[in-house]
């Protein structure tokens, strides 16, 4: 009998925990039933995920930054259809793909900065892997500086130059010579780089992990640093990328008087595959790129079977359409600044809500030590129970009573992350106002400790789902 998928998915309706938990991952299994988050999706639309109730979620998440022009855009997905309805020719290898030339040749056009050649990658951390080969090759040099608090990906290559001991503990040792430095402090850098031994000074423009924004001129200055000692200046714009921020790229808001940064190499992928394929591209400055591969010899010294896939190719070009179509970084500037604002509107009447940094759809609000003795007391009876629950006791009731989909900002942090896909309208950040706002009323009761130790002695015995959830949600 031939494949029928939808047979397949009509057949296992709802056995999505049941199936992770006997052969995926157990655990991720139970930390989701835990927070409430073992949902059964079915569609997705933009920026809505249904369940397999007809619930409808709001997606402050985007796939980890991934659904840029929200899920299954109809471009997107006709590019696809067309892609395999055409019987093109894939990962032919002893060729030069049309598609992935017409792909770079586009990439660069909006990147600029002459940066000349664009290998193509199946995710961020191939990229950062990539950029990692590359500078030491163009370079002879063996060391790498990385931020603190940075995030480049979980391969052995990427996970030597994170700053989390979380995402490091237990898989030492790392690449050997990879250095960090507080995150925004030019002096640590600047002595750093002076060493002369330092290949590639590697950084995204606007930290993952809590959502930290360099101090105005950093960038600029550190890219300037770079070149002045040889050391090459990578931007990972791999959550920044594609209008995240506002811009193309994170670096276009980040030039300062004496011109745009011009780095050595961009990373980019998430949301270059559309939502749909993995991809990833490392622009790469010419004689960097003539240093590495150096002869015909090593015209492929690196690659992968994958890299130029068509399907890949395809969605990285309808991604770049979708982005033009949906006006991506001007709505990002738009509602990010309506979701900042109104956060910024509650501050006074709460005093756990410390910060909000935002650039565009990246968003980061941070809580704080309260004034008040009674609020104080639950604070820290929070801390003390977990590090990382505070954030999760705005995450959880953002799911359970609103349907609202988000994340923590990282690991011991009482930050909550918000990076949805950047089509949100007006009455999405509507929807995630008047959530917060009922969060934050909630949250600032002196029993925020029990009733977050009920909601998730609840959820470990009955689950989330089956918990309806009606509240709030329109
Ligand atoms: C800045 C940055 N670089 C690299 C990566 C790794 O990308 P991937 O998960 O596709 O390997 C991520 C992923 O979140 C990222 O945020």
């Amino acid at each position: 009998m031939s494949f029928d998928l939808h047979r397949l998915l009509a057949d296992h309706v709802g056995r999505n925990a049941a199936l992770h938990t006997e052969h995926v991952n157990p655990r991720f299994a139970r930390v989701l039933r835990t927070i409430g988050y073992d949902r059964c999706y079915v569609r997705a639309q933009g920026p809505h995920i249904f369940d397999d109730s007809g619930h409808r979620y709001l997606d402050m998440l985007g796939g980890y930054a991934v659904c840029n022009f929200g899920r299954n855009h109809p471009t997107i997905k006709k590019a696809l259809a067309d892609c395999i309805a055409l019987d093109l020719p894939s990962m032919v290898q002893f060729e030069t793909p049309l598609l992935s030339g017409i792909l770079a040749e586009e990439l660069k056009r909006r990147v600029g900065r002459g940066l000349d050649y664009v290998f193509f990658t199946n995710s961020g951390t191939e990229g950062v892997e990539a950029a990692i080969k590359f500078a030491k090759c163009a370079t002879g040099r063996p060391a790498l500086v990385h931020a603190t608090k940075s995030f480049h990906g979980l391969t052995s290559g990427s996970v030597s130059i994170n700053g989390c001991d979380s995402f490091r503990n237990g898989f030492a040792p790392f690449l050997p010579e990879c250095r960090m430095v507080a995150f925004n402090d030019f002096a640590a850098l600047e002595r750093e780089i002076a060493r002369g031994d330092v290949a590639a000074f590697v950084i995204e423009p606007i930290q993952g992990k809590g959502v930290n924004i360099h101090a105005p001129g950093y960038l600029a200055a550190a890219a300037r640093l770079c070149r002045k000692h040889g050391t090459l200046f990578v931007a990972d714009e791999v959550q920044t990328g594609l209008g995240r921020t506002g811009s193309f790229l994170a670096i276009d808001q980040e030039g300062d008087a004496a011109g745009v940064i011009e780095p050595d190499m961009v990373i980019l992928s998430k949301a270059l595959s559309g939502g749909f394929v993995p991809v990833g591209a490392v622009l790469v400055r010419g004689d960097v790129w003539k240093k590495v591969f150096s002869s015909l010899d090593r015209a492929i010294v690196h690659s992968s079977t994958f890299h130029q896939g068509t399907l890949a190719m395809t969605a990285g070009l309808a991604a770049l359409a979708a982005y033009d179509e949906t006006d991506a970084a001007a709505n990002a500037v738009r509602m990010g600044a309506m979701i900042r604002d109104g956060v910024e509107a509650m501050m006074p009447r709460f005093e756990m809500l410390k910060a909000v940094r935002q650039r565009g759809l990246m968003i980061g609000i941070e809580f704080g030590a309260p004034k008040s003795l009674m609020l104080r007391a639950a604070w820290s009876a929070t801390h003390a129970m977990d590090a990382n629950l505070f954030a999760q006791a705005v995450v959880i009731p953002l799911m359970e009573d609103h349907r609202i989909i988000c994340q923590v900002a990282g690991h011991n942090l009482d930050v909550v992350k918000l990076i949805p896909p950047l089509v949100i309208d007006e009455s999405d950040v509507r929807w995630f106002l008047c959530a917060f706002e009922d969060v934050m009323v909630k949250l600032h009761r002196a029993t925020v400790p029990v009733s977050l130790l009920a909601r998730l002695g609840r959820n470990a015995i009955f689950g989330g789902r089956k918990i309806v959830a009606e509240a709030g949600a329109p």
